[in-house]
């Protein structure tokens, strides 16, 4: 295997850690902005939820995305990195007073709305500011991406966006409302979808909802179809950047926007998910009666996606090349969920041994938490190896 990482480098820091690979992460975003540069008019906000790391915020505003952002928190994490306000998307089911007051004062782009009453909110709140919020509804196009359930969103039966059949009375509404202007319409089926049909037929609805806004004479500025672009967790090396030519090749194809819409995107995975890694040391190998047992010193705390969705991530042990055996890898935490996989196949592994834990850079730091006292680990980055 080429050697990926800086192992000699890498081993000598305090583990566990989070290490991203800024050659990678830079490759990655050349690839969306050669893409979407072909289309002219198709935009990519970053999705924040997936990694708000400050560095590489920045490293992704200075290469001209947006931001998606979910919170007050994020909104502010985008300002900080210097992501121009008239390039943020707000959605959410459940924005508070104040990040909506936050969003009014910083003129973002766009609040995607979530049901009637949040509509209502905004008007007011914008009416207090004299501003008009730019508005995008969030319809639930009840498709079903075929991913893990904690991660569909587009089922009518969830509780994001709003049902087809209100679409109208929420447009009617918007158009009652004074200091709110209907821009657009907003859309997210899910995450980690690796096939194209729930995209497909994504475009199909929309399609027929934009032929029957037509004919009641409604037009947009733009449609926003979310993100949740998957990546190869089974092989990393195999494909560091998802096929982006294929993804909007999609939209290009089955979309059919009208005369100056734009089309938006909020990638979350496929932007960073490959480029993180997390490094943990082996604090012991645990010989039971019918298994081994290699016990890390990262846990679910710092990557919590095995426990809680079953996710696979590929764990590989960088200073050992003896022969293989097959190990429960598993964290020091006090839950029998804290285990990143069973029953895998590594080189024999010995204490102070360091494991690599890939695709680790979407929905790995910014979901850590400090469970058992634990402390938040540090980042590095192969561009400075600085924290
Ligand atoms: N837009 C909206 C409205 C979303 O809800 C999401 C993700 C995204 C964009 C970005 O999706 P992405 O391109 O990253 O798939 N913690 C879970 C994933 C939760 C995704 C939530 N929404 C995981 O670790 O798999």
């Amino acid at each position: 295997m080429k050697n990926l990482f800086p192992v000699d480098r890498l081993r000598e820091l305090p583990t566990p850690y989070y290490y991203y690979d800024m050659e990678l992460l830079g490759q990655t975003l050349s690839e969306i902005n050669k893409q979407i540069r072909e289309y002219g008019n198709y935009h990519v906000h970053y999705a924040v939820k997936a990694n708000a790391n400050p560095h590489i915020l920045s490293y992704i505003n200075k290469c001209g995305l947006g931001a998606d952002c979910v919170s007050g928190g994020e909104i502010e994490a985008a300002l900080k990195s210097g992501f121009p306000a008239d390039k943020i998307v707000f959605a959410g089911v459940g924005k508070a007073d104040w990040e909506i007051n936050l969003g009014l004062e910083k003129d973002i782009f766009c609040f995607n709305i979530e049901s009637a009453e949040e509509l209502s909110v905004i008007n007011d709140l914008a009416g207090e500011k004299n501003k008009t919020a730019r508005i995008a509804i969030r319809v639930n196009p009840d498709i079903d991406a075929h991913t893990h359930h904690y991660i569909t969103t587009g089922l009518n039966e969830n509780k994001f966006g709003i049902d087809l059949s209100l679409l109208d009375k929420m447009i009617e509404l918007s158009e009652r409302l004074p200091n709110v202007r209907l821009e657009g319409l907003h859309f997210h089926i899910g995450s980690q979808i690796l096939n194209a049909e729930p995209y497909i037929e994504l475009c199909k609805r929309i399609n027929d909802i934009q032929q029957s806004l037509l004919r009641k004479r409604i037009k947009l500025n733009f449609i926003n179809v979310g993100g949740g672009l998957g990546i190869n967790y089974d092989n990393p090396e195999r494909q560091p950047i998802p096929d982006f030519t294929r993804y909007f090749g999609i939209f290009n194809k089955y979309l059919e926007l009208q005369e100056q819409q734009s089309l938006h995107f909020e990638l979350g995975r496929s932007i960073v998910g490959q480029c993180g890694t997390l490094f943990s040391k082996v604090l012991y190998v645990k010989e039971g009666v019918n298994k081994s047992f290699v016990i890390l010193d990262a846990g679910m705390t710092d990557l919590i996606r095995p426990a809680l969705y079953q996710a696979y991530h590929k764990i590989e042990n960088l200073t050992s090349s003896l022969k293989g055996r097959i190990y429960d890898v598993v964290g020091p935490i006090c839950e029998s969920s804290d285990c990143f996989g069973k029953d895998i196949e590594l080189p024999e592994t010995k204490r102070g041994d360091l494991i690599a834990i890939r695709s680790a850079g979407a929905y790995g730091e910014i979901m850590a938490s400090r469970y058992n006292c634990r402390s938040i680990p540090k980042s590095y980055f192969s561009d400075d190896l600085s924290e």
